[in-house]
């Protein structure tokens, strides 16, 4: 953007033929004309602030990625322009102008709209678009917004670029030679500017969770919204991410200062975009900036080159998904934001080696309705429910991929805002989705309790890491699963009997009991996939009013076979009695076989004064944490 005057002047002065005037331009804009504007902060804003107060006659303005489209929509004469949003719709005046039946909007997705502009369908007469100026070759740059503009050009029967000196020089697949275009109006005037969205906790919290599936070396693809602007600042302890993604928002700046995005790892040394947007921070940032390259739309959002990458993190926002896990970004009446890339991109994650999608979206609206709905049945669906992966709510995280609709259901659920969890479980239980006798933790009063998002991890000897968390509804299959796997003299050291069925009807009964205070089960995890992880350990308290010691929770324990003596039973007891402790619990209790040396010498060793009471073949025991073992002073 530093561009010497004379210099300028010199450059342009070969073309001086091509250059025209606004008045000029009104003219060419004859009645019936499709004019194609430049998207999202590009839009030549000298030429379109013109023409808006020109009169011009049943024009047909088509956008791609409007941030002005406002000015495209006129009360008094609507006669005068059709606005045509391609894909997208991303303005609130835009969505009220469509749904009065007042704008078009054409569902398409991005990486098919180059083929339709190029086919005999469609005339585009005119072009506006706005590029930095020539350099002494006659090169310009399509500058911040390359997207559609190639294609612009090989089409439209006229193109006309704003040259403007603030719009800065991008590199990639970003120049054209100025003979490519027909005509130019040299304005030097500041591009229009993307503001940070105003956020608040709950998306911080979103952002949290969704960085949580941020591994190192992933390439990053986000999608437009608050959740994608906030997440560069909880990614700021990964290693080696690269990005390849439509388009940019400000916030990723800081990640490549400090070398987290450093696109070491991936299939493109470089930032891989189409578009962004920001303020002149960013525009400064990105001029003449190698680490960014810029390619049109037929590149960027083609599948192939989307699946190149590896670890391909594509993070997109949504309206509502439903339990089964079909997304929309609209509402039932009302179009709300459309495709766009973002359909390419989440099949794209499909394909890229080790490849995510991510749709990030908090669990209510603004006015408290649940963003999880039953079944999406009057909404267009944008996403199709084996496309999504990972479902992210300020409440945590589902693991779709994989699972059945009964594991999909619970899944949802659990991310869902606990106020709506009741009428989600009984819809599911309606549409025979889940279990008629499946439940969900609440407390005794009926409230519907929030799963809690604590976590701990064991290392067992830096060669495994084991994820200890809560026990939730979704994790009675693996519950099965884990007791299934013990030998038959492990189920006796375990039940004080050769239990040969963990059936449903057996095994739900446990879960169905938790409360997270006077009845809780945490379980041990291995695995590198979140939300789908193996159990390998388990250890529960259960209190009992009926019991002589209603204030003691009763003790039980299961480690996989192949995980004992590392050491996980006793940091499982130690992280139970944390937890007991936090709930007010007073000590623990149970009932062990005599033979059971591992259990006794566990709980032999722990600080406090045990107490055993031996009968015929078992010995029952309890402890209270305030009973502590005396500390035996040195000889
Ligand atoms: C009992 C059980 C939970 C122990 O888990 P674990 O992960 O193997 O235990 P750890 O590796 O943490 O070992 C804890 C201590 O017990 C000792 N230990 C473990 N197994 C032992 C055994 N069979 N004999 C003697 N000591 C044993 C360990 O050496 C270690 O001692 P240290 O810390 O003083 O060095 C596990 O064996 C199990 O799941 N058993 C089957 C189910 C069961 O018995 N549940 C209890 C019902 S009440």
């Amino acid at each position: 953007m530093n561009h010497n005057m004379n210099d300028l002047d010199k450059h342009l002065k070969k073309y001086k033929d091509k250059e025209i005037t606004l008045e000029k331009i009104r003219d060419l804009c004859k009645p019936g004309s499709r004019i194609y504007i430049g998207s999202g902060c590009s839009e030549p804003v000298y030429i379109t602030e013109y023409l808006t107060t020109q009169n011009l006659t049943d024009c047909d303005i088509l956008h791609y990625f409007s941030l002005t489209s406002q000015r495209f929509f006129n009360e008094s004469d609507p006669a005068l322009f059709r606005h045509n949003s391609l894909s997208i719709v991303n303005s609130a005046k835009m969505r009220d102008a469509i749904a009065e039946g007042k704008s078009d909007y054409t569902p398409i997705m991005a990486s098919d709209i180059p083929k339709l502009l190029k086919s005999e369908r469609y005339t585009i007469n005119i072009a506006f678009i706005q590029i930095s100026p020539p350099d002494q070759n006659g090169y310009c740059s399509l500058g911040i917004n390359i997207d559609l503009n190639r294609s612009i050009i090989d089409v439209a029967e006229i193109t006309i670029a704003q040259i403007n000196p603030l719009m800065p020089r991008t590199m990639g697949d970003s120049f054209i030679h100025i003979n490519e275009i027909d005509y130019f109006i040299f304005n030097k005037m500041p591009l229009i500017e993307y503001n940070p969205p105003e956020t608040s906790e709950v998306f911080h919290e979103i952002a949290r969770n969704t960085a949580k599936l941020i591994e190192d070396g992933s390439t990053l693809n986000f999608g437009v919204g608050k959740i994608t602007y906030l997440l560069p600042q909880y990614l700021k302890e990964k290693q080696d991410l690269a990005i390849f993604s439509e388009f940019l928002m400000e916030s990723i700046i800081e990640l490549i200062e400090e070398g987290v995005v450093n696109c070491k790892k991936n299939t493109y040394p470089h930032c891989m975009i189409s578009f962004i947007l920001g303020t002149k921070r960013f525009y400064d940032f990105i001029d003449n900036n190698p680490f960014f390259e810029f390619h049109p739309t037929e590149f960027i959002t083609n599948l192939l080159e989307i699946a190149k990458n590896k670890k391909l993190c594509s993070v997109y926002s949504a309206l509502s998904v439903d339990l089964i896990g079909q997304v929309t970004n609209d509402l039932p009446k009302r179009l709300y934001s459309g495709i766009g890339a973002e359909a390419d991109f989440i099949q794209g994650s499909l394909l890229s080696e080790g490849g995510k999608s991510i749709i990030a979206i908090p669990s209510t609206t603004e006015s408290g309705k649940s963003r999880i709905v039953p079944i999406l049945m009057y909404s267009p669906i944008a996403l199709r429910a084996f496309e999504i992966q990972y479902v992210v709510t300020e409440y945590g995280i589902a693991n779709l991929h994989g699972k059945t609709l009964r594991e999909r259901v619970l899944s949802l659920i659990g991310v869902a805002h606990p106020k709506h969890r009741k009428w989600l479980l009984s819809q599911a239980k309606q549409a025979n989705l889940i279990y008629q006798d499946q439940k969900i933790p609440m407390s005794e009063d009926g409230t519907v309790l929030n799963y809690p998002q604590v976590s701990w991890t064991y290392d067992i000897r830096g060669e495994e890491k084991v994820n200890v968390r809560p026990i939730q509804p979704i994790d009675e299959r693996a519950i099965q699963e884990l007791y299934y796997s013990l030998t038959p003299d492990d189920r006796v050291l375990r039940f004080f009997t050769n239990r040969r069925y963990f059936s449903h009807k057996l095994t739900h009964y446990i879960i169905n009991s938790i409360d997270y205070n006077k009845q809780y089960i945490i379980g041990g995890f291995v695995g590198k996939e979140v939300g789908n992880q193996r159990i390998i350990a388990i250890t529960e308290y259960h209190c009992n009013k009926e019991s002589d010691f209603p204030e003691l929770g009763e003790l039980a324990i299961t480690i996989h076979k192949d995980y004992r003596g590392k050491g996980l039973g006793r940091f499982l007891i130690d992280t139970i009695i944390k937890v007991a402790k936090e709930n007010n619990i007073k000590g623990l209790r149970g009932d062990v076989l005599k033979y059971n040396k591992g259990m006794i010498h566990l709980l032999e060793s722990l600080p406090y004064n045990v107490t055993f009471i031996q009968e015929i073949e078992s010995c029952s025991f309890r402890f209270r944490f305030d009973d502590l073992k005396a500390v035996k002073n040195e000889p």
